[in-house]
């Protein structure tokens, strides 16, 4: 296995951190590797917000138990399961981490980003841009997957997390971005567990030739 491979498959989701700050040209280091990331006609429209404030800290972790509070009562409101109120703590669980890791970033896109497809649209020569959305997303993966991979290459932890979104409404308004657009939340920090590898499909599973 080479270098990249072991970092690949060694990687986890991390979502117990330790209580030790993770020195700041670490985190540069890391968000430099994103800054290599390919974007759609070289636009770079990923960025990175470090959510660091107690103020803004505060203000999510509002957001979040405030909109757990309101699926729960819209759950018991529709009358749905049990067990679709079990989904909805469980994804509780999978957002709190969030507020435990010693570096937290919102990331997403710039609003005004421009795609390639846009001004096709704006001709009126294809009737709706289908694709700049889609590219944005595929751009933020990449940017995030440098960050993670370098972090892994630091021996740090990291995780990606969107869970917090299905409760945090307006998470832009939140937190005061205008320009921004949130595809998701990323944690980085000292691993403080070793969770094990999940189950992953083999290569027949998700290659197909056609
Ligand atoms: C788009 C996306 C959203 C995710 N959201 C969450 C999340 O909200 N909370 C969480 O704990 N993990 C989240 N994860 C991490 C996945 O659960 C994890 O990648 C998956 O279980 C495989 O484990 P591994 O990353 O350790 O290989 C997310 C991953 C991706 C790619």
């Amino acid at each position: 296995m080479d270098a990249i491979e072991k970092l690949m498959f060694q990687r986890r989701s991390i979502r117990k951190y330790k209580n030790e700050p993770l020195p700041e040209d670490l985190i540069q280091d890391m968000l430099r590797c994103a800054t290599h990331a390919p974007s759609p006609s070289n636009r770079q429209p990923v960025r990175f917000v470090r959510v660091k404030s107690p103020h803004y800290r505060s203000k999510l972790q509002d957001a979040l138990t405030m909109g757990h509070a309101r699926l729960l009562e819209r759950r018991k409101a529709a009358g749905a399961s049990a067990r679709l109120k079990n989904r909805i703590n469980a994804y509780l669980r999978y957002s709190e981490v969030m507020f435990q890791s010693p570096v937290l970033f919102a990331v997403g896109t710039c609003t005004q980003t421009i795609g390639f497809a846009t001004h096709l649209a704006k001709a009126g020569l294809i009737q709706k841009d289908q694709r700049t959305g889609k590219d944005l997303d595929m751009t933020v993966g990449l940017a995030l997957k440098a960050v993670m991979l370098k972090a892994q290459a630091l021996g740090a932890g990291s995780c990606i997390l969107t869970a917090p979104l299905v409760f945090i409404r307006d998470v832009e308004n939140v937190l005061d971005l205008e320009d921004i657009s949130i595809n998701c939340f990323l944690t980085l920090g000292w691993a403080d567990h070793d969770p094990p590898r999940p189950p992953r499909l083999s290569l027949e599973q998700i290659v197909r030739v056609i």
